[in-house]
């Protein structure tokens, strides 16, 4: 594995690759999930590919009082975790090198991204546009793999790759779950114990949903029973539940037999934002 610090390296690095080159932008402090993706990078990439992860705790997605200084860092085991995994390239600036003193320039998606988590933490999917229009513009990959977790991410991330024309083809991979149902996050290690005792009840709430869905239940009372659910876990302060068209994130009056529907739910539990979500399947 070679790990990269400068642009000029990666660049580099870019002009010796001729395969597929597939990545995996991360903040870091990788767990199961992380390594699901790099799998699936590793499969897209083929035998001639290569794998490409970037570790950068970007401080343009993260509000005033956010938790930037206390994200985790935890760099020799996330070295070791992409070398087990057959990374190829790891690109780890520092935030000199990804951002002049005087950074004036941001891509910022208008639409999707002022719902959800956009409305409860402004400026974020600006933060997150900008270093990922630049992960690609320095790694310039075939394809970038992106977890289903941050399913606003992804659906951001894939309308900015169309309207920008970006060459790349965005993968969603699946979310990964402990054996009780959370979805597993960086953040996960700061649930207070009671906390983490309580978070699978967010997964049983979605699988509940989408049992409803499936037996014919219409989106507003699909709703309604999420918000009840979820507001019932001891301690969660619900910040949305919603049941959505999984691209364009509209809200659903009714589904019909072409609605792709998706719930998506955050929650904050012992001072930690969880966010999760579901496809619904619905009754034809
Ligand atoms: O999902 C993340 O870890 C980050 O938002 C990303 C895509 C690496 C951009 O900083």
């Amino acid at each position: 594995m070679i790990t990269a610090v400068t642009t000029a390296a990666v660049s580099q690095w870019r002009r010796k690759t001729l395969g597929k080159v597939v990545f995996v932008p991360t903040m870091g402090a990788l767990h199961a999930g992380h390594a699901a993706l790099i799998r699936r990078a590793r499969r897209l990439a083929g035998k001639d590919g290569a794998v490409a992860v970037s570790i950068f705790v970007n401080p343009t997605q993260f509000g005033p009082n956010e938790d930037l200084s206390r994200y985790p860092r935890p760099l020799r085991a996330d070295e070791a975790l992409c070398r087990s995994e057959g990374v190829d390239l790891l690109f780890r600036p520092d935030i000199r090198e990804m951002y002049a003193s005087d950074f004036s320039v941001a891509v910022s998606e208008k639409s999707l991204s002022l719902r959800f988590e956009g409305a409860e933490r402004p400026g974020h999917f600006d933060g997150v546009c900008t270093v990922v229009a630049m992960l690609f513009q320095i790694i310039r990959p075939d394809i970038a793999v992106f977890g289903e977790k941050d399913w606003q991410q992804l659906a951001v991330v894939r309308r900015m790759v169309r309207d920008l024309k970006f060459p790349i083809r965005i993968v969603g991979h699946p979310i990964v779950r402990e054996e009780d149902g959370l979805a597993l996050s960086s953040r996960n290690r700061f649930l207070p114990p009671d906390a983490r005792m309580m978070a699978p009840r967010i997964f049983q709430a979605l699988t509940a949903a989408a049992m409803e869905a499936e037996g014919g239940a219409k989106p507003a009372s699909l709703e309604r029973q999420l918000r009840r659910d979820l507001g019932r876990i001891p301690g969660a302060t619900l910040s949305y539940a919603s049941i959505v068209e999984e691209t364009t994130l509209e809200p659903i009056g009714r589904f019909t037999s072409e609605t792709k529907a998706r719930a998506l739910v955050a929650v904050k539990l012992g001072g930690v934002r969880l966010l999760d979500n579901l496809a619904l399947p619905i009754a034809r």
